[in-house]
């Protein structure tokens, strides 16, 4: 067996579909796992409203507000205050502390208990933000949230694609980013009504996360957990139990053997985390860690954390700011379910393809009409440009909305084996969150500097990533989860190289160079 090995070990590829139903207690299990997505949508949606509110700005930032209403300086940079934008950052930087933990949780007390410890942290975070009395009460509650957040995305994206049937573990994986929308659109028409509210609409919004908060953790307490987790922590037998009740049959035998064999494995690994690292683990990695970071540098968050304060920028008043990012919001909720149903149909590489033309369009779009309408002194673009502003925005966020969303999640939950699933995801959600931060902490202060040129920067970023896809990702659509390294990364023109133990000092060959480009098909020989 090579050091550590998964692959001599694991049972040859059985390239056999195993036999199972769409029974109702898998649906069940995971619109209940992904209600989670809702609470992390909530949060994002939220604060970019609630920071745009007079009410607000007077209470915790006002020398924002003094700059807003002295209407000195560009308008470029009314918002950028780093206090303002710590609020929304703080979230995604505890986040991502916290999913280290959450690893451990996930691997030693499984994916349930993972979430259940997240519900506990959303509930206190929201009782702390609702409550706020000072800026003090108010980060703590955001680091709160973000332990949730940590928490719940370690542990949400693994139990879907666990638990689902191979040829529709995209489409369930995908009601993840579906609550996650749902919850962004949540916040949006929340604080479109609060904003009336004086002067505490803006605790009602944050208190209002309460609702996908008890409603995620009351559906943890009734959960059941995966089979795999349950086989990976010596309890074979509930493990056989579930399986069969998840799959509708009792010819569960070939599936349970492989999850047996391949968790065997991972009871061979000490150190999760130290053997991601090895070489034949790298490009699950590496992919893993470029998906969430390109998810993030589409430049999404610019639109969903600040397009109420974006469209301020604009020239737009709150109020039509806000119902703005409301119609985003929509949109963003109707695309994904455009995923849904293709994920599994058409592939993963096809939608990133797909979309990176359309939001590479998009974003120059926006560029432009920035760069030509908007000047630092006058904001006013007019009422036919400002309705062409929210097109493109909508156009945008759609393409996003089927894939790099849903897909940025997806992809790493289903392509690590066993062994090193947990330590995968955390690696995966912390990505995320490090770069969802970083995005949150600098974006009003680089649209302060770059002006319009910001959205060149995300679509350079745009054309990279699609490039980067075509060459490089490995398509992993209807491939059973214990199967990956086997039939995806063994076979792949590129990758292939690093899952041979032998080879460091590995001579690309000329039948290794990329075959002829195909949209649809990954480079699998
Ligand atoms: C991303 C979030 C983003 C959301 C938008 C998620 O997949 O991780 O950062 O705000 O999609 O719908």
């Amino acid at each position: 067996m090579p050091a550590g090995g998964f692959s001599a070990s694991l049972a040859p590829p059985s390239g056999m579909e195993f036999e199972a139903k769409i029974t109702p207690m898998v649906v069940t299990s995971c619109v209940t796992a992904a209600t989670g997505g809702l609470m992390f949508g909530y949060d994002i949606g939220v604060s970019g409203g609630v920071t745009s509110m007079e009410d607000f700005q007077r209470e915790f930032f006002p020398t924002v507000l003094r700059k807003r209403r002295e209407n000195k300086g560009s308008n470029y940079c009314r918002y950028d205050n780093q206090g303002l934008q710590l609020f929304t950052s703080s979230l995604y930087l505890a986040g991502l502390v916290s999913t280290l933990f959450a690893s451990y949780t996930t691997r030693r007390l499984g994916r349930r208990a993972t979430m259940r410890i997240a519900g506990a942290f959303f509930i206190v975070g929201v009782i702390f933000n609702g409550a706020a009395r000072n800026l003090g009460m108010l980060i703590v509650g955001r680091i709160l949230l973000g332990c949730g957040v940590g928490f719940a995305n370690q542990a949400i994206p693994l139990f879907l694609s666990e638990i689902a049937p191979t040829t529709i573990r995209g489409g369930l994986n995908s009601l993840f980013q579906i609550n996650i929308t749902v919850g962004i659109l949540f916040a949006n028409l929340v604080n479109y009504g609060t904003n009336r509210i004086h002067p505490w609409g803006w605790r009602l919004s944050l208190s209002l996360a309460g609702l996908p908060a008890v409603l995620f953790t009351l559906g943890a307490l009734f959960m059941i957990d995966t089979p795999n987790s349950l086989i990976e922590r010596g309890r074979q037998e509930e493990g056989k139990v579930v399986l069969k009740k998840i799959r509708g049959t009792d010819n569960v035998e070939p599936e349970f053997n492989e999850i047996v064999e391949a968790s065997r494995v991972a009871h061979d690994i000490k150190n999760p985390f130290r053997s991601l690292l090895q070489r034949r683990n790298r490009p699950l990695l590496l992919i893993t860690i470029l998906l969430q970071m390109f998810q993030q540098l589409t430049g999404i968050n610019a639109i969903m954390f600040y397009a109420p304060v974006l469209l301020t920028t604009l020239g737009f008043k709150t109020e039509a700011s806000l119902y703005s990012a409301v119609i985003t919001g929509a949109v963003n909720v109707l695309s994904t379910f455009v995923s849904m149903y293709t994920v599994d149909r058409v592939g993963r590489r096809m939608l990133l393809l797909d979309a990176g033309v359309q939001m590479f369009l998009s974003l120059v779009a926006i560029a432009v009409v920035m760069r030509t309408r908007v000047t630092d002194r006058s904001d006013h673009l007019g009422h036919d440009w400002a309705i062409m502003v929210v097109i493109i925005i909508c156009n945008f966020v759609s393409s996003f909305a089927w894939s790099w969303g849903p897909l940025g999640w997806l992809i790493p939950s289903e392509t690590f084996p066993l062994e090193t699933r947990s330590a995968g995801q955390s690696v995966s959600v912390c990505t995320n969150l490090l770069f969802t931060s970083i995005l949150a902490q600098v974006f009003l202060s680089m649209l302060c500097h770059l002006k319009s040129f910001i959205f060149v920067f995300f679509s350079i970023c745009v054309a990279i990533m699609s490039l980067f896809v075509l060459f490089f990702l490995p398509e992993t659509k209807n491939i059973p989860i214990e199967e990956m390294v086997e039939r995806v990364w063994k076979q792949h023109w590129f990758w292939k190289r690093f899952m041979n133990d032998e080879g460091d000092n590995h001579v690309i060959s000329e039948e290794e160079t990329p075959p002829m480009v195909s949209l649809s098909d990954s480079f699998v020989e």
